[in-house]
């Protein structure tokens, strides 16, 4: 895979005396064409990104989690029109999941987008379960709701990168994902929240271990689970001023990132949301 160095100087003259805060390499790993399409189009696909007992681990920490959560899963694929399970707060339940707050290959993307400083909005998964009644699908719709109409003198474009890591291969049985290339850029409508066809999206397939970065607000969908089931993580990254998604909803009170935070350096607390970086 092509890599390429961007550096940068915060132009920030608090904390002088740490390089760290100031000064940032950034070994990106994708390459400067690859960074424009993103750009322009919304999506890159990232197929390996975990591969063989990497992989693994992912699977086996995300099943061990849905054992543990049996009762809020049954709960929450029950009814009509369910997206599936979606279990939040990753990081504080299971140190392998926790592992990914420095996953190179997409935190560099990310810092490449939005500049080094950037925090993880959150990483959460979401489980399809197969069965007859198209279940388990999502209507169109993007992460970042909050344009207005008309839009301020100052409006501030929300940015975040919202990684789809698949640990199952995304094909007919287990639901592609579809995009609308470039609706990230759209400011004057929203998606439409229904899972009719729109006019030039494009449907995404990736083999377990790949996944699909979008900017979050990128009209996407997820077609039904009909086969197999379809395990998603949701790795996110904003800029570091942004808070945290309300839809993580609490953390949980002794949450592994807890203890983690008490040790934690500055790159680290910036990434969990803990420091003050202006
Ligand atoms: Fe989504």
């Amino acid at each position: 895979m092509e890599r390429h160095i961007v550096e940068y100087e915060v132009l920030n003259n608090r904390n002088l005396t740490d390089d760290t805060v100031r000064h940032w390499e950034v070994a990106v790993h994708a390459s400067t064409e690859e960074l424009q399409t993103f750009a322009e189009t919304g999506y890159l696909i990232r197929e390996g990104l975990f591969q063989g007992e990497a992989l693994e681990r992912l699977r086996d920490a995300l099943d061990h989690l849905e054992t543990q959560e049996a009762e809020a899963r049954d709960k929450e694929i029950a009814g009509k029109g369910s997206w599936g399970f979606i279990p939040r707060n990753l990081m504080d339940k299971d140190k392998v999941f926790l592992d990914l707050l420095k996953f190179q290959p997409t935190l560099s993307i990310a810092r490449a987008m939005m500049g080094p400083l950037v925090r993880l909005r959150g990483l959460s998964a979401r489980i399809g379960y197969p069965g007859d009644d198209l279940q388990h699908q999502t209507p169109w719709h993007q992460h970042m709701r909050v344009i207005s109409d008309p839009l301020p003198p100052w409006f501030s474009h929300p940015h975040c990168i919202d990684c789809l890591i698949y640990l199952d291969d995304l094909n007919e049985d287990t639901g592609a994902v579809a995009v609308v290339p470039g609706s990230h850029n759209w400011l004057d409508k929203t998606a439409p929240q229904t899972h009719e066809v729109v006019e030039g999206e494009v449907e995404l397939r990736v083999k377990a271990g790949g996944g699909v970065l979008i900017h979050g607000n990128l009209w996407h969908r997820a077609l039904p689970t009909l086969k197999t089931k379809r395990r998603m993580l949701i790795l996110s990254y904003t800029p570091a001023w942004l808070r945290k998604s309300p839809n993580s909803g609490p953390r949980p009170k002794n949450g592994l990132t807890k203890r983690f935070l008490k040790e934690a350096d500055f790159e680290e607390r910036i990434l969990l949301g803990a420091k003050e970086y202006h």
